[in-house]
C-alpha cells in the first residue's frame, strides 16, 4: 500500500476521496478555530477579571442583545453549511450511478464473500478496474458488518434482511485495504481483506481468466427454473402465469390488492420471496409459499439478478457479458397454455378461481408439466 503524503491519512483513491476530504478538513478546521479561541477568551478573561482584593464585589453586568444575535447567527449560518455540504456529499454516495458494474457483497461471520456478474467468486479479495464505477450491493448471513475501504473513503452498513449498497470509482491502481468496521463477534478483526485496482485491460485479462464459474444470473435462473421451482407459477421465462410476469418488473410501480403501489425494487423482491403475503399483486390469488430458510442470502442475489436481467431496461452492465442470457424459446404447447394462464384472476369469485385454476391444472397436465405444489392454502 502507498503511504498518503499526510502521516496517518489513508490514499486518495477514489473519485470521492478529494471531496470527503474536504468536508472533513472543514471540520477540523472549524473545530480547531473554535477550540483554540475558547482557551484563548478564558485564559485572557481569567487574567483580565480576576479578583485584586479580597472583598471586591464585582460590577453588576447588563445583558446585550447584540452580542447575543450575533454568537446565535454566526454558530447557525455554520452548522448549516456542515449540513447541506455533508447531506449532498451523503446523498451522492447512497444513490449509485446507473451504470455502474454491480459486485454482490455478502458479510458473514467473518469473511467477506464478493460476486462479480460474469460468475467470479472472490472471499476477502474484491478485483476491480481502474476508472469504471462500482456498484456494491451488499447484505449479510448472520450479523451486522460493515463494509469500510478507508482509500476510497466508503463505509456502509451491512444489515441483516436488507440490501444496503456503496460505490465508488478507483482512481488508483494498487492494493487498499479493507475492513469490518462494526463489532460483530470474536474474529471481527480479522475479517479484513484486500481490493486490488486493475488497469482496465489487466482486469478484462483477469475476468477471462477465472471464467469458468457460473454468472449469478444463470444460477439465479437454474434455481427459478429448476430447484425452487418458481416457474411453475411465473412462467417459465418469468413470463406470468399462476403468479404474476416478472418481464420489466424491476422498477416498475406494482398494484397491489389493498389499492396502494409499490415499487420493485430490490428490497420488495427479497420481501415477495420470504414473506410472500406481505404484499399481494393485484388480481393474484395469495398462494405462494415462503421460501424463508430454503435459500441462501447468495441464492436470493442471484435469483434477484434473474428477475433484474428479465427487465433490460433497468438491468445495470456488467463487467463483460449482457445482463440477460439467452433464454430458449417455450414451445407452441406451452404458448398456447399460457394464454389461458395469463389472465390475472381480477374480479372472480374463490370458487370461480379455484375452479379456473384446476382446468389450468389440468392443462398443464396435458403439456406434460409437473402441477405446481404450493405450500401455502390459497384463501
Ligand atoms: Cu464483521 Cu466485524
Amino acid at each position: 500500500m502507498i503511504q498518503s503524503w499526510i502521516p496517518f491519512m489513508p490514499e486518495q483513491a477514489s473519485t470521492n476521496a478529494g471531496r470527503v476530504d474536504a468536508l472533513y478538513f472543514y471540520l477540523v478546521g472549524v473545530t480547531a478555530f473554535f477550540t483554540a479561541l475558547i482557551y484563548i477568551v478564558v485564559t485572557f478573561f481569567a487574567i483580565r477579571y480576576r479578583r485584586r482584593t479580597p472583598h471586591e464585589i464585582p460590577r453588576p453586568v447588563a445583558g446585550s442583545m447584540r452580542l447575543e444575535t450575533v454568537w446565535s447567527i454566526i454558530p447557525f449560518f455554520i452548522s448549516m453549511s456542515m449540513f447541506v455540504w455533508g447531506t449532498s456529499l451523503f446523498f451522492e454516495q447512497v444513490k449509485p450511478p446507473k451504470n455502474a458494474m454491480e459486485v454482490y457483497v455478502v458479510g458473514k461471520q467473518w469473511m467477506w464473500k464478493f460476486q462479480h456478474t460474469t460468475g467470479q467468486r472472490e472471499i476477502n479479495e474484491l478485483h476491480v478496474p481502474i476508472g469504471r464505477k462500482v456498484k456494491l450491493t451488499m447484505t449479510t448471513e448472520d450479523t451486522i458488518h460493515d463494509l469500510f475501504i478507508p482509500d476510497f473513503r466508503i463505509k456502509m452498513d451491512v444489515v441483516p434482511g436488507r440490501y444496503s449498497t456503496e460505490w465508488f470509482e478507483a482512481t488508483m491502481p494498487g492494493r487498499h485495504h479493507l475492513f469490518c468496521a462494526e463489532y460483530c463477534g470474536m474474529n471481527h478483526s480479522g475479517m479484513i481483506g484486500w481490493v486490488t485496482v486493475m488497469e482496465p485491460t489487466d482486469f478484462d485479462d483477469w475476468l477471462a481468466g477465472n471464467a469458468n464459474q457460473q454468472s449469478p444470473v444463470a444460477a439465479g435462473q437454474q434455481a427459478f427454473q429448476q430447484k425452487l421451482g418458481c416457474a411453475s407459477c411465473h412462467g417459465d421465462n418469468g413470463q406470468g402465469g399462476r403468479g404474476p410476469s416478472l418481464i420489466n418488473l424491476v422498477g416498475s410501480k406494482v398494484p397491489l390488492d389493498n389499492g396502494q403501489t409499490v415499487v420493485a425494487d430490490d428490497a420488495y423482491i427479497r420481501e415477495s420471496i420470504l414473506f410472500p403475503r406481505a404484499k399481494i399483486v393485484a388480481g393474484y390469488q395469495p398462494i405462494m409459499p415462503t421460501f424463508q430458510g430454503q435459500i441462501t442470502e447468495e441464492e436470493l442475489l442471484q435469483l434477484i439478478s434473474y428477475i433484474k436481467s428479465l427487465s433490460p431496461k433497468t438491468a445495470s452492465t456488467s463487467a463483460l457479458a449482457p445482463a440477460h442470457q439467452p433464454t430458449p424459446s417455450p414451445s407452441p404447447l406451452s404458448q398456447a397454455n399460457q394464454s389461458q394462464v395469463n389472465k390475472p384472476q381480477a374480479n372472480t369469485s374463490p370458487a370461480a378461481a379455484n375452479a379456473n385454476s384446476g382446468t389450468k391444472q389440468q392443462n398443464s397436465n396435458a403439456a406434460g408439466k409437473k402441477p405446481p405444489q404450493p405450500r401455502g392454502s390459497p384463501k
